[in-house]
């Protein structure tokens, strides 16, 4: 499995890259200065790093960009960037000659703890979200947290609500109280460091016991079922919704659904529901659905994990313990 390398210096991801023959870069072209800083002597390629770039023909243009290049086995592709950018190129990397190297420099917080880490990699098929795609480990992912000083309030929030997800996954040492405390703007990030790691390594671990999502790694969709179904509801209604929720924002709502429902089934502690609504909103994240509940349904129903109307549901028995069961929509 990856490595997870977290500095504040560039050096070491210098000595982490001597190792190989030959380096390429591809980034995000919002990011010109850092890439220029980590790239130095290699060759580099700026992508438009959006959502609706993140599709095959970009894939094709890093891959002709790579042939180009002379790219072989002995090559590694550094991503630098967002989840859009560790995606594509990751993605490239997995199918280009059947596979070369290639490494994460994650620069959104979102990406440090969850897109950069597992190895799944992939683009967007017409309007369906990540439908292409590989799992394909990379080398390493080198955390370089300074890179967030430049990364929008807005963005920051989005990486925050999968942080926390994560912590109430796996709560070790207390990390989701100290996440919360950190995570209020305005952010310090020296003290975000550490949390960033222990995050990044739980996704690892999880990853490790269940690389293709046959059982445990299922735990990492908590939240998002009600998420992706608050996703979909922006997309077909763009007019009711001006202001769109982001995924982290869409996630956080969804997490205090799952533990409204897991208090319903007695699960958990009756009072988490509204404990976990106060954490979410201290920090500045939406915690009401954007649509009356039942107009959600056709989202749910058509969930990737469903079997009839039974769907494989991410319920939480305390922060830091959760739970996967079947779990009938019903409406
Ligand atoms: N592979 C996985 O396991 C996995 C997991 C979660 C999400 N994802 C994918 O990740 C994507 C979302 O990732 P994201 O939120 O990192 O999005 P992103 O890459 O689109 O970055 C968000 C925005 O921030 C900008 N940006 C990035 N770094 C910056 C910096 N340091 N300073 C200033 N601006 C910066 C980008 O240009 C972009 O506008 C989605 O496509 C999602 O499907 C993949
Ligand atoms: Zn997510």
């Amino acid at each position: 499995m990856q490595k997870i390398k977290i500095s504040g210096s560039l050096t070491s991801l210098r000595f982490l890259l001597f190792k190989y023959r030959k380096v390429l870069v591809v980034y995000d072209r919002k990011l010109e200065n850092l890439a220029g800083q980590i790239g130095q002597d290699n060759q580099s390629l700026p992508i438009i790093a959006e959502e609706q770039y993140k599709t095959m023909e970009t894939v094709m243009a890093v891959c002709r960009w790579l042939l180009s290049q002379k790219a072989d086995k002995e090559t590694l592709l550094l991503a630098v960037g967002g989840g859009v950018t560790t995606d594509i190129a990751g993605f490239a990397a997995s199918i280009y000659k059947r596979g070369i190297r290639y490494a994460n420099v994650p620069t959104t917080l979102l990406a440090m703890v969850d897109a950069s880490i597992g190895g799944k990699t992939g683009v967007n098929l017409d309007s369906y979200k990540n439908m292409l795609g590989t799992v394909c480990q990379p080398e390493f992912t080198f955390i370089y947290p300074k890179a967030l000083e430049t990364l929008p309030q807005r963005e920051m929030r989005n990486g925050a609500a999968e942080m926390l997800k994560t912590f109430i996954i796996k709560n070790r040492h207390n990390n989701y109280a100290d996440a919360l405390s950190v995570l209020k703007a305005p952010v310090d990030f020296k003290a975000l460091e550490p949390l960033i790691e222990a995050a990044a390594k739980v996704k690892r671990e999880i990853v490790c016991r269940d690389e293709f999502e046959k059982g445990p790694r299922r735990v990492l969709n908590l939240g998002h079922t009600y998420a992706h179904a608050i996703e979909w509801w922006q997309h077909t209604n763009p007019t009711e919704n001006p202001a769109l929720l982001s995924h982290g924002e869409a996630v956080a709502i969804g997490i205090v659904k799952a533990a409204s429902l897991s208090a319903d089934k007695g699960y958990c502690d009756e009072s988490l529901p509204q404990q976990l609504k106060r954490d979410f909103e201290s920090v500045g994240l939406p915690t009401e659905f954007p649509c009356p509940e039942e107009e959600l349904a056709p989202a749910l129903l058509q969930d990737k994990k469903i079997t009839g109307k039974k769907i494989n549901f991410v319920f939480i028995k305390r922060i830091g313990k959760v739970t996967v069961k079947k779990h009938e929509i019903r409406f």
